[in-house]
């Protein structure tokens, strides 16, 4: 296999769990739940190319680890009745290697590129003319010799996957004809794709734990999958395997995470801007170096929630802790008139 095309879930660091949640992937639009808009406009682009007999637009798709982007790129695959590779940005380290999977591509094919931020600049300057026309510049030799060979390709198209959409380059960014946001998703729809999830694992389960799951998930279809897994281990060890709302409760409080889905790593990170820095603003770095976490994770995985449910916001100064962080720490929330840096967010 060439070593730029990786196996899904390689770079995920629990791979028992991954399978798991590979084997649960949603594999057609009726089992992909949510994120209504982006069906809609990914279903009419599709039908568009398939009656045009063309290769779809170039699609990118970006928002917080979990919420469906590797899924929504194999059904894409599907319904465009296309072969799909899976890479990935840092995994394409030369133009070489990008060439010859571009080269092998056939026509129609999909080629989907995980956390395509990270790819390398020259790496991404040869994939520009690729995306536009179709093409590859190589160039042969070396010094005033070299020259350029224009190689064809056929047409294909990619789906570029991202955490972080600020960090593409506005050219890469631009030559996407398909643009979308995922955002998390209402507990409604994670309760179903909990419900679905059950019923593939054939595990019994109430509603109210289902509900109870989808509440403390973060809006996080994968956090969703994994808690379900949890619960269901935790009540086959300690009830009669069937899952239950006072089980839930136990499985959940023994992952540390609580009403509103906040793990630890969460708390410290809110704990270090109310406790050490009067609720902020503080720098990220200084936050990172508080709790010795990465900026990334940071950036990532935690804020993006924390700003969702209104605990957090971002400031030109720094981040900020909000009324609704204190209330939930039990913390009282500073009223002195020289917090007014504070007042402002109310
Ligand atoms: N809308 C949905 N409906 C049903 N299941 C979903 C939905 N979105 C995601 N899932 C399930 O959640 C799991 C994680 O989704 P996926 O791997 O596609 O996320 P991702 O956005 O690619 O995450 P990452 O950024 O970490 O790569 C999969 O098992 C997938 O089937
Ligand atoms: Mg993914």
């Amino acid at each position: 296999m060439d070593k730029t095309v990786i196996r899904e879930g390689e770079a995920e660091q629990n791979p028992e769990e991954e399978v798991l949640i590979t084997s649960l992937r949603a594999a057609s639009w009726r089992e992909f739940r949510g994120q209504e808009s982006v069906k809609k406009s990914l279903q009419i682009a599709i039908e568009a190319a398939r009656k045009r007999n063309e290769a779809l637009e170039h699609v990118l798709l970006y928002g917080p680890p979990g919420l469906g982007k590797t899924t929504l790129s194999h059904i894409i695959a599907r319904e465009m009745g296309a072969n799909i590779r899976v890479t990935s940005g840092p995994a394409i380290e030369r133009t070489g290697d990008l060439a010859s999977i571009l080269t092998n591509l056939e026509k129609g094919d999909i080629l989907f590129i995980d956390e395509i931020h990270r790819m390398n600049k020259t790496v991404e300057e040869t994939l520009y003319p690729a995306m536009e026309d179709y093409a590859l510049d190589i160039i042969l030799g070396k010094g005033p010799s070299a020259r350029t060979l224009r190689l064809d390709l056929p047409q294909f198209t990619i789906i570029g996957a991202t955490t972080k959409v600020g960090m593409l380059s506005a050219p890469l960014r631009d030559r996407f004809g398909v643009v979308h946001r995922l955002s998390f998703y209402e507990p409604r729809d994670l309760t179903y794709i909990i419900d679905q999830a059950a019923r593939k694992l054939e595990v019994m389960i109430d509603a109210e734990s289902m509900q109870e799951i989808a509440r403390r998930a973060r809006g996080t279809p994968r956090i969703a999958l994994k808690f379900l897994k949890r619960v269901r281990d935790f009540s086959q060890v300690k009830g009669k395997g069937e899952i239950t709302l006072p089980l839930t409760h136990q499985a959940l409080s023994m992952l540390e995470v609580d009403g509103k889905g906040l793990d630890q790593l969460d708390i410290r990170v809110l704990s270090a801007i109310i406790e050490k820095h009067k609720g902020g603003p503080v720098g990220i770095e200084t936050i990172a170096s508080i709790i010795s976490e990465d900026i990334q994770t940071l950036e990532d995985v935690v804020e993006p929630y924390l700003m969702q449910i209104g605990f957090l916001k971002r400031t030109p100064r720094g981040r900020m802790a909000t009324r609704a962080a204190y209330e939930h720490l039990g913390t009282a929330f500073p009223d002195s008139p020289n917090s007014s840096s504070q007042q402002k967010l109310l």
